[in-house]
């Protein structure tokens, strides 16, 4: 079978979440199914830089306001196809923000002419390929099945997998005729979305299947608290909807071979993870004390709730634990946490930013991953932890019930818990788990044993690659 995956953000190439790891990873699981996944993504400069010299392998006179060509290569293990269009991505900033942290005003532009071309590359404009399936990450490729569906050529199965529903893509009514879709798209069946032009709304309206990132998640946005207005046409799509959870790339996330930590280690080897913790105290100018370390590695934004760990930064330093923060986001919880800090300077450690490599010594180092999420569609920090003996501690909802097996009770006593589930996403509910959490680290042997199951747990893409698969399979003999 063949695949063409359509993704804004692809690892390592560019990343700002998980949807990058997910476009990364994914593609290499599949190949073990007989899928083989070539991925179009956006010619950004960091991601020119790292191709270099390609083969052209389609051309476009005018794509959304210039040229743009289709470079062929492969990194990685991936096959890439990347749209070097420099009127729409050559420039400063981020993929969807500038420098300065606005959108870039076209964004509409950007990624409709992403999904353009990968409409009209699903339907043959590289010669000698016709992919069996198409499969569109998130609202920045959403119009690609939308594409597809208004043309009157032969056309590939599709897919729309949604990894956020926050984010939408809305834009004014005023931009729909430039997007080249016929009238008839303008209108509830298309892309119209109360009186605006919704990318993921006409996707999950075009598309063969949607997929989303775990089942807890898929059934969440089909009720009105969870589906951020597209509940309804969810729920019309029946059982076009399904969950699967992410898994991650276990070969970048390995610590038994991880170049960026201190000291390897594994579920057999557990002391000396105690290198990697100290390198942390070091790194972070943390006093060194008994008690744990928690630590958040995310974007620091309402989703996430991190604005209830900084809250509670003092009251948990106050139990004898310490805080390590690595993220980035709200201006306003930035502020919050570098308050925390400046009160509790040896116990609280903040860096606000992106790094990738500090990640990884976070996870090594810490003992546990707060992620007390308001919603969370999968959520990739959680499996990194488990995969690192860094303890998930999360709420209650989306991909992270579905991947953390409490300590209650019966789990502790059987041996399988791998980590702590809180809920509801409050501030009372958040300290009386971080009690329940300090209660169970002060038992180092219980610890321990979850440590040991946490890194046992399988986080790869095995299971979810072979659900894909077959879910593949039986779409194209549909
Ligand atoms: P989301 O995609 O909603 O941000 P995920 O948990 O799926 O949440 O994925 C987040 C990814 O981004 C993880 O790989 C995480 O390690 C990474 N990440 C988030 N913030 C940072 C940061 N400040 N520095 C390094 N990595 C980060
Ligand atoms: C989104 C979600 C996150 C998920 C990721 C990859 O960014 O917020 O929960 O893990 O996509 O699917």
């Amino acid at each position: 079978l063949s695949l063409l995956s359509v993704a804004s953000e692809v690892f390592p190439l560019i990343k700002t979440g998980g949807l990058a790891d997910v476009a990364g990873a994914l593609p290499l699981a599949l190949a073990e199914h007989d899928i083989a996944v070539r991925t179009l993504m956006p010619g950004y400069p960091d991601v020119m830089r790292q191709i270099g010299s390609g083969d052209a392998l389609c051309r476009f006179d005018d794509l959304f306001g210039g040229p743009a060509v289709v470079i062929g290569t492969t990194l990685g293990g991936l096959d890439l196809l990347v749209l070097d269009a420099p009127h729409l991505y050559d420039r400063s900033g981020g993929p969807y923000v500038t420098a300065g942290g606005f959108d870039h005003p076209d964004n509409w532009a950007r990624f409709a002419a992403l999904s353009k071309a990968g409409a009209a590359i699903a339907q043959g404009a590289i010669p000698g390929f016709l992919p069996d399936i198409v499969q569109a990450h998130d609202w920045q490729a959403a119009l690609t099945p939308v594409y597809l569906a208004v043309s009157n050529r032969p056309r590939p199965k599709t897919v729309v997998t949604v990894h956020n529903l926050a984010f939408q893509g809305s834009y004014p009514s005023s931009i729909f005729a430039s997007l080249g879709l016929p009238d008839t798209a303008w209108s509830i069946e298309g892309v119209e979305y109360y009186g605006n032009v919704g990318y993921l709304k006409g996707g999950l309206h075009a598309a063969d299947l949607v997929t989303t990132v775990s089942p807890t998640y898929a059934d969440e946005i089909l009720t009105p608290a969870g589906g951020m207005g597209l509940d309804g046409l969810l729920r019309g799509r029946g059982d076009r909807l399904v969950g699967i959870v992410n898994g991650i790339d276990t070969s970048v996330w390995d610590p038994q071979t991880d170049p960026a930590i201190a000291c390897h280690y594994s579920s057999r080897a557990l002391k000396a993870r105690t290198h990697n913790k100290r390198a942390l105290e070091g790194e972070f100018g943390l006093r060194r004390e008994d008690g744990p370390i928690l630590a958040v590695v995310s974007r620091l934004t309402w989703q996430k709730g991190l604005d209830l760990v900084a809250e509670a930064c003092d009251a948990i330093v106050a139990r004898g634990a310490r805080v390590v923060v690595v993220g980035s986001g709200e201006s306003a919880i930035e502020g919050q946490f570098l308050a925390a800090h400046a009160r509790n300077p040896d116990r609280v450690g903040v860096r606000i930013g992106y790094d990738e490599t500090l990640s990884h010594r976070v996870q090594a180092g810490a003992d546990a991953i707060l992620i007390p999420s308001r919603f969370e569609p999968c959520g990739l920090t959680q499996l990194y932890g488990l995969r690192y003996g860094c303890i998930p501690f999360v709420s209650k909802v989306g991909g992270l019930a579905d991947t953390v097996i409490d300590a209650n009770h019966a789990a502790a006593s059987a041996g399988v818990a791998t980590g702590v589930i809180f809920g509801p996403p409050t501030g009372p509910a958040l300290m009386a788990g971080v009690d329940r959490a300090l209660r169970l680290y002060a038992d180092p042997k219980g610890w321990r044993s979850m440590q040991v199951s946490a890194m046992n747990a399988d986080v790869s893409w095995r299971a979810s690659a072979r659900i894909y698969a077959d879910l593949f399979r039986d779409l194209t003999r549909e």
